[in-house]
């Protein structure tokens, strides 16, 4: 019998182990049994067999975001993101009282705001890891992102989605060379497939969005948000798993404290929103929304958004499906642009009077516009 194959149903008596009784043998197949009487934990054996040595996410690596990474992140990913214009809303502005300006992500290489921190984080990793390949598990902008920085690197990616997952942003992954997953039906089952292919092939996990460089990515759009409107008043972000919140609330605060800052998220399982009013992370079951690029958990073990995000959330807001619905609308037919559901959200909350706009000058963040057209024109029906 070879010993690295053994089930332990009838182990060979001599090879006792001091606390269990049974020792030196190595099953590649695992389960809680054969745990106890090896005296390992699954985290030994899967270093065991992963070919990483180590978690590549060392504790000691987890230092707070600093607004110099946020510059180093602006000079590193020039050259493939856009640099985006900021577009005042004569409408928003009558219909509001005050300036308000849209910050058009919409119009990056891959139809959202994402690139910046894919970009971010895929450029800072060591030619080694980039050779080896990388591995997220996303709503579909995110891998969209990564699929897209991948392909430009000669980097293999798999990414990871659910079912929830539209083929809008399925089909470009495939088609960007990305190797697709489609597993469960929540992001948190495609989560859990991603951690298996770091583990067991050694592919470098890029997070969506609890990830300093990821986090340090977004914030660029703060950086250039205050040069745009060096008297800005408010940013409206749409709130998810707090990536974007977080850059841009550090970007904006540590240069004009006063700012405020509002992150939207729908009515259907907001679990940031939950969160913060429960004052640890939540879990929420995945609902069907218009704004399905905000769907997906935080993570019981957030890292650095839960904090981030309740250290520079002035207020969070929460819009009803018909409000997301009129704010693409409104997208649509004052400004003759295409956005999705989770970059309306901010518009929605303006429209609707959830969020009220002072003198200064308010930022409405327009993160992607990646619909499929069927939901678009259903919604720009339903908001009109
Ligand atoms: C278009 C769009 N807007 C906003 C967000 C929210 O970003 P975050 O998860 O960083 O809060 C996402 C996340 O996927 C998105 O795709």
């Amino acid at each position: 019998m070879n010993p690295h194959t053994c089930l332990l149903r009838n182990p060979p008596k001599d090879l006792a182990c001091p606390r269990y009784g049974l020792s030196h043998i190595r099953p590649y197949r695992i389960n809680r049994v054969q745990r106890r009487i090896n005296c390992k934990t699954e985290r030994e054996h899967r270093r065991e067999v992963s070919p990483l040595k180590e978690h590549p996410e060392k504790k000691a690596d987890r230092q707070p975001v600093e607004i110099g990474s946020i510059w180093e992140a602006k000079e590193r990913i020039a050259s493939h993101i856009l640099q985006t214009p900021l577009l005042l809303s004569p409408a928003l502005s009558e219909h509001t009282g005050g300036p308000v300006y849209l910050k058009l992500e919409n119009l990056q290489p891959t139809g959202a705001f994402k690139i910046r921190g894919a970009a971010n984080k895929i450029l800072s990793l060591s030619p080694e890891r980039q050779k080896r390949g990388v591995t997220t598990f996303s709503t579909g902008n995110h891998g969209l992102a990564v699929s897209y920085m991948a392909r430009r690197f000669g980097i293999p990616a798999v990414v990871c989605v659910s079912r929830r997952v539209p083929p809008e942003k399925t089909d470009p992954i495939r088609r960007m060379g990305a190797k697709l997953v489609v597993h469960g039906n929540g992001q948190d089952d495609a989560e859990s497939q991603c951690h298996r292919l770091e583990w067991e092939e050694g592919l470098t996990l890029i997070r969506p969005f609890d990830d300093p460089e990821v986090i340090a990515g977004q914030g660029t759009i703060g950086l250039e948000l205050l040069e745009q409107v060096p008297d800005l008043g408010t940013v409206i972000v749409p709130l998810s798993g707090g990536g974007l919140f977080s850059g841009i609330g550090l970007a904006v605060k540590s240069n004009r404290p006063d700012a405020r800052m509002i992150g939207v998220s729908m009515e259907h399982s907001a679990v940031m929103h939950q969160s913060l009013l429960q004052g640890k992370p939540v879990t929420l079951q995945e609902q069907d929304t218009l704004a399905d690029s905000l769907l997906g958990g935080i993570g019981l073990e957030n890292r650095y958004t839960f904090s981030m995000v309740r250290r520079w959330a002035d207020e969070t807001r929460l819009v009803s499906e018909k409000e997301i619905a009129e704010g693409m609308s409104w997208m649509f037919h004052q400004h003759k642009m295409v956005v999705e559901g989770a970059a309306a959200t901010g518009l929605g909350a303006l429209l609707s009077g959830r969020v009220r706009s002072g003198s200064q000058p308010v930022v409405v963040t327009i993160s992607g516009c990646n619909v499929d057209p069927s939901v678009l024109l259903k919604a720009i029906d339903a908001g009109a």
